[in-house]
């Protein structure tokens, strides 16, 4: 991709850039922020001139449109996965966590500025909030070709309490995001290609196949710096990995697992298979 359409963009530090995300509301705003800074990180990279990491004070909360309607989850309409309305649905419910996922990335590379890494944790995040915001503007795609947009239905709040319950603990932000929310979208996306290619509707399982081919991608990012800091604190990987789940997600892990993408993307099944239908809801 040449240039960045964002003429400020090469006067911000990496982290800055990440708050100027995090602090747009808008989702088509939102994402072409993104993409005009990983653009500008990529270009500086290449020229062997790394835009500084520095430091931001990102929000809480990011920034989110007036629209969706933020719902607990108990209080979404569920509707008939197979009916029209249903498509739709499920479309609104994925564009909803690409926009949840475009933050958590931008999120990770500003809160954590005070732990030291190599410049390859900064490409990976970079690249995962890039192709989140493809994915965000894919769906939102999707849904104006069906007739309808993103903001129509209302959505899951709650979407970013595994960001806050990490706020200041990356290895448990690293366990829950990336290694246990992002590879359970591995387990259910090919159902969902599944379910639109026998509806029909092309451009949605053309869209889910580039969200599930990249997502691989984002688990293998989380697993292999979880990997390096366990490393670093010479701790025992599965073992961590166990304690912070239990201690950070609020759920179950719930099988069938996809044991293909997931050993791709780096995740073991004694990492996974011991906290299946174990951890506690609430
Ligand atoms: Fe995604
Ligand atoms: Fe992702």
């Amino acid at each position: 991709m040449a240039g960045h359409g964002n003429t400020d963009s090469p006067m911000m530090t990496l982290s800055e850039m990440a708050v100027d995300v995090l602090t747009t509301a808008d989702g088509r705003d939102k994402t072409a922020k993104s993409h005009a800074h990983a653009a500008a990180w990529r270009a500086s990279r290449a020229a062997g001139t790394p835009i500084p990491l520095g430091s931001a004070t990102p929000p809480l909360r990011p920034s989110r449109p007036d629209r969706p309607e933020l719902l607990d989850p108990r209080n979404v309409p569920k509707r008939k996965p197979g009916s029209p309305a249903g498509r739709i649905a499920l479309l609104h419910a994925v564009a909803h966590i690409e926009l949840n996922a475009v933050d958590l990335h931008w999120d990770i590379i500003a809160r954590f500025t005070d732990v030291p890494f190599p410049p390859g944790f900064y490409d990976d995040w970079v690249r995962a909030a890039d192709e989140e915001s493809k994915h965000f503007n894919l769906m939102c795609d999707c849904l104006e070709e069906l007739g309808s947009h993103y903001g129509a239905l209302p959505a899951h709040a709650g979407m970013w309490r595994a960001a806050e319950d990490t706020v200041d603990d990356l290895m448990g932000r690293l366990a829950v995001v990336p290694m246990v929310l992002e590879a359970r979208g591995l387990d259910v996306t090919p159902g969902m290609i599944t379910l639109f290619r026998k509806a029909g509707v092309d451009s949605a399982v053309a869209a889910l196949e580039t969200i599930y081919a990249e997502e691989v991608g984002h688990v293998a990012y989380g697993s292999k710096w979880f990997n390096f800091l366990c490393g670093r604190h010479e701790l025992d990987p599965r073992d961590v990995f166990h304690d912070l789940v239990r201690n950070y997600f609020h759920g179950a892990l719930k099988p069938p697992f996809n044991e293909e993408k997931r050993a791709e993307a780096g995740l073991p099944p004694d990492f996974y298979w011991p906290l299946a239908e174990e951890v506690g809801r609430g």
